[in-house]
């Protein structure tokens, strides 16, 4: 079995080796821009990884790994149109160095890319990966609408927000697993429990990003702090301060949430004091943990040796501690 460390390394040669640098420039520089900055590549890994479970050689499954990593790439440039994000990876977003129609176009060009490669596996597998890529993509346009839709309403429920996490990350990350295992011609069920590890541990790493949008090290985390806030996103965090608040407090967190053009220091550093004060980070925190050992339950439903899985568990609980 590989290594994560060596895993990381075949994604990113195949990145490479893919690298395409044609004409016109306006189009595809902007994809060699976001795809060369880096980020964790773990849907890539966790599908070399789900693969690895069954089969030695993984080359197989690397197209369809980068494909996915294509996809993901494209998800960054429109959210961060619709999320009004300058910085991703610690450097400007597309729309930022180049303009809005770029990151739009570069986009599109990105999610057919995405599509391109992950069509590349092999012709026995084809129709099961391309149905469960479709339905993917398009639960996370889903999940992408009710997260802006979310931005407007401040009656949402915690289990809309759950729901609409699952669907906006949670489930591309059980498709990475769940198509390394099919590749591999792992059984059903397997494939299944991976699909549900992936989902569980989604939602931890969803709840994760919403918090370090808060508690982040803006040169750790890559991305702006206070980002969510300033959206009114309805994080967990949010969702919870608002339930929670009482008195002042609750009179203060409504009126930053109504304030047009407010000055984005005042505002995070208020909404985040009142989270503070709140006890909202701890509660976060235990969510994640409890999303972990869903996790976990359902890694134990994988019909493999406990020590084969030690790889999963060990990517999980890196995720479960990450700071970028
Ligand atoms: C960012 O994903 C979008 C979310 C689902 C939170 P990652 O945190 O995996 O981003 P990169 O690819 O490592 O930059
Ligand atoms: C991530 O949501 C979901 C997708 C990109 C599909 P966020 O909006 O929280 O992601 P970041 O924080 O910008 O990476
Ligand atoms: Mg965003
Ligand atoms: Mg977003
Ligand atoms: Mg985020």
């Amino acid at each position: 079995m590989y290594s994560t460390k060596e895993l990381l390394e075949k994604v990113n040669q195949a990145l490479e080796a893919n690298n395409i640098s044609k004409q016109p420039e306006g189009l595809y520089q902007p994809i060699t821009y976001v795809l060369s900055l880096g980020g964790k590549r773990i849907r890539p890994v966790m599908t070399l990884m789900a693969y690895n479970l069954y089969k030695d050689d993984v080359t197989p499954a690397l197209l369809p790994a980068i494909g996915l990593e294509t996809y993901h790439n494209f998800t960054l440039l429109h959210d961060d149109l619709m999320d009004r994000a300058d910085v991703r990876r610690g450097k400007p977003t597309v729309h930022k160095k180049w303009n809005d129609n770029t990151a739009i176009l570069s986009g599109d060009n990105m999610l057919i890319m995405a599509m391109q490669r992950i069509s590349q596996c092999d012709a026995a597998h084809l129709p099961a990966v391309v149905a469960l890529f479709t339905k993917t993509a398009i639960e996370i346009d889903e999940g992408q609408q009710y997260d802006m839709d979310f931005e407007n309403r401040d009656d949402v429920t915690e289990n809309e927000y759950l729901e609409m996490i699952r669907l906006k990350t949670s489930v591309l990350l059980a498709c990475a697993l769940k198509m390394g295992a099919i590749l591999a011609d792992a059984p059903e069920s397997d494939a299944e429990a991976l699909y549900e590890f992936g989902e569980k541990i989604g939602l931890a790493f969803q709840l994760q990003d919403d918090y370090l949008d808060v508690y982040g090290d803006f040169e750790t985390f890559g991305k702006q702090i206070g980002g969510d806030i300033m959206c009114n996103k309805k994080t967990y965090m949010l969702i919870n301060a608002q339930l929670m608040a009482q008195g002042e407090q609750s009179d203060e967190l409504r009126y930053w949430i109504a304030k047009e053009n407010a000055d984005r220091d005042q505002k995070v550093k208020a909404v985040t004091r009142i989270y503070t004060e709140l006890g909202i980070p701890e509660l976060a925190q235990q969510r994640i943990n409890e999303y972990f050992s869903e996790a976990m339950n359902c890694l134990d439903k994988v019909q493999l040796p406990q020590e084969r899985k030690e790889m999963l568990h060990e990517l999980a609980m890196k995720l479960l501690k990450r700071k970028s």
